[in-house]
C-alpha cells in the first residue's frame, strides 16, 4: 500500500512588545491574522520583551505589563495547545543569535531603519545601543524558528527586509543555513491610524489617549474615542483620497465586522458621521467584549499562565538551539564545553 507523508506546514514566527496599553492597531494589523493561521501553519510566538528593554522600565510595572500581555494574548486567541507561545527573555538563545547576527549587519543599515530615526527623536535622551540593534535582534527571534512567513503591520516591513537581507547574506558566506522569511501583511487594517492624527500610524507611545483605542478599554471610552475622532469638514462616509479620518473608520469598521468598503458606504449614504461614529464604536465593543471577558478570567489564574509560557519557553530552546547549534558551528566556534 501506499503511504504519502502529509506535506510539512510551513512555519510563521511573529512577536509582540509588552510595553503596556495593546491597541486596535496592534489587534487588527498583527494578532488577528496570529489567531486565523493557527490551523494552517506552524505557529510560534514570542512576546519580545527584551526589545521592550530598548526604552527605560519601571520593574513592577514592567513585570505587570508582561503577564498581563501574556493573558490578553491567550484571550484574543492564541492557542497554546496548538502554538508556543513564549516570552523572549525565557529563551536564552535570542539575545545569543543576536549578538552573532550584529556582527553580520551593518552599521549603515540600521541607520536607515525609520523606526530607529522616530524613536530617537522621541527618547533623545536614551538613544542606546540596543534601540540601534534592535531590527538584528528581531532578525535573530525570526531565523532561530526558520520561519517562512511572518505576520506583521505594515510598519515592520522595513525590519523585515533587513531580516532577510541578514539571512541572505549568511548564507551567502557559508552555506544554506537560515530560510528567507517572507512578510504576511494583511490587505486590510495593515495600518491602522490615530484616531487624532489620521496621517501618523496608531500608537501605543502616543500621549493623547484619544489617539489609541486599547483592546482593554471600556465601552464608554470606545465610545468617548471614536466620538472624538477626527475626519473632515466635507460630509459623507465614503473611501476617497485626502479622507485619511474616514478612510480609517472605514477600515476599522470593516475589518471588525467583515463589511467591504462598498457595503459600508452604501449602508451609510445619506447618513452623517455622528451615525457612523457611533456605529463602528458598538462594533468595535461587541467585538473586543468576549476577549475582554475571557482576559477578565485569564489574568485571575497565574499557575495556568505560568504553566503555558514554561512549557513554550522549553519548546522554543529546543527548537532554537537547532539553528544556533549549526551556526555556531559554520562560523567557526569551538565545540560547547562538556559539562
Ligand atoms: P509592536 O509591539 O510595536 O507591534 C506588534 C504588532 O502590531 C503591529 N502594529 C500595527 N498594525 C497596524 N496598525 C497599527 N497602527 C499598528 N501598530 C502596531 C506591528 O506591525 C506588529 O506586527 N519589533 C516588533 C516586535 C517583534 C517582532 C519580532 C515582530 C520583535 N521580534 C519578530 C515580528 C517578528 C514590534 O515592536 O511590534
Amino acid at each position: 500500500m501506499e503511504t504519502t507523508t502529509p506535506p510539512q506546514k510551513k512555519i510563521i514566527f511573529s512577536a509582540i512588545q509588552p510595553s503596556g496599553t495593546i491597541t486596535l492597531g496592534n489587534y487588527l494589523g498583527a494578532l488577528k491574522n496570529w489567531t486565523q493561521l493557527q490551523e494552517e501553519y506552524r505557529c510560534i510566538f514570542a512576546l519580545a520583551d527584551l526589545h521592550t528593554i530598548t526604552v527605560r522600565q519601571e520593574p513592577a510595572v514592567f513585570r505587570r505589563n508582561t503577564l498581563e500581555a501574556y493573558a490578553l494574548l491567550l484571550a484574543c486567541g492564541v492557542d497554546p495547545q496548538k502554538s508556543p507561545f513564549f516570552i523572549q527573555s525565557q529563551v536564552h538563545t535570542h539575545a545569543e543569535l543576536a549578538w552573532i547576527l550584529n556582527c553580520y549587519t551593518q552599521f549603515g543599515e540600521l541607520s536607515r531603519m525609520t523606526q530607529f530615526k522616530d524613536k530617537s527623536l522621541k527618547h533623545a535622551d536614551n538613544i542606546n545601543v540596543g534601540l540601534f540593534a534592535y531590527p538584528s535582534l528581531m532578525a535573530a527571534d525570526i531565523l532561530l524558528y526558520q520561519a517562512d512567513l511572518v505576520p506583521v503591520g505594515a510598519d515592520q516591513k522595513q525590519h523585515l527586509e533587513l531580516a532577510r537581507d541578514i539571512a541572505a547574506r549568511f548564507n551567502g558566506i557559508y552555506s544554506p543555513t537560515f530560510t528567507i522569511p517572507d512578510p504576511y501583511i494583511p490587505k486590510d487594517g495593515a495600518r491602522i491610524m490615530s484616531l487624532q492624527d489620521p496621517t501618523k500610524k496608531m500608537s501605543k507611545s502616543d500621549e493623547n489617549p484619544n489617539a489609541w483605542v486599547a483592546l482593554l478599554d471600556k465601552p464608554d471610552d470606545i465610545v468617548r474615542k471614536f466620538k472624538r475622532a477626527v475626519t473632515d469638514s466635507e460630509g459623507g462616509v465614503r473611501y476617497a483620497e485626502g479622507k485619511d479620518g474616514v478612510n480609517n473608520l472605514i477600515g476599522i469598521y470593516s475589518c471588525v465586522t467583515g463589511k467591504s468598503c462598498a457595503e459600508i458606504e452604501k449602508e451609510f449614504d445619506g447618513k452623517g458621521y455622528g451615525d457612523f461614529k457611533a456605529a463602528v464604536a458598538e462594533a468595535v465593543t461587541d467585538h473586543l467584549r468576549p476577549i475582554q471577558e475571557e482576559y477578565a478570567r485569564l489574568i485571575q489564574d497565574k499557575a495556568y499562565l505560568e504553566q503555558c509560557y514554561t512549557a513554550a519557553a522549553q519548546t522554543a530552546l529546543s527548537l532554537s538551539q537547532r539553528t544556533l547549534s549549526k551556526v555556531m558551528k559554520k562560523i567557526g566556534f569551538l565545540p560547547p564545553a562538556k559539562p
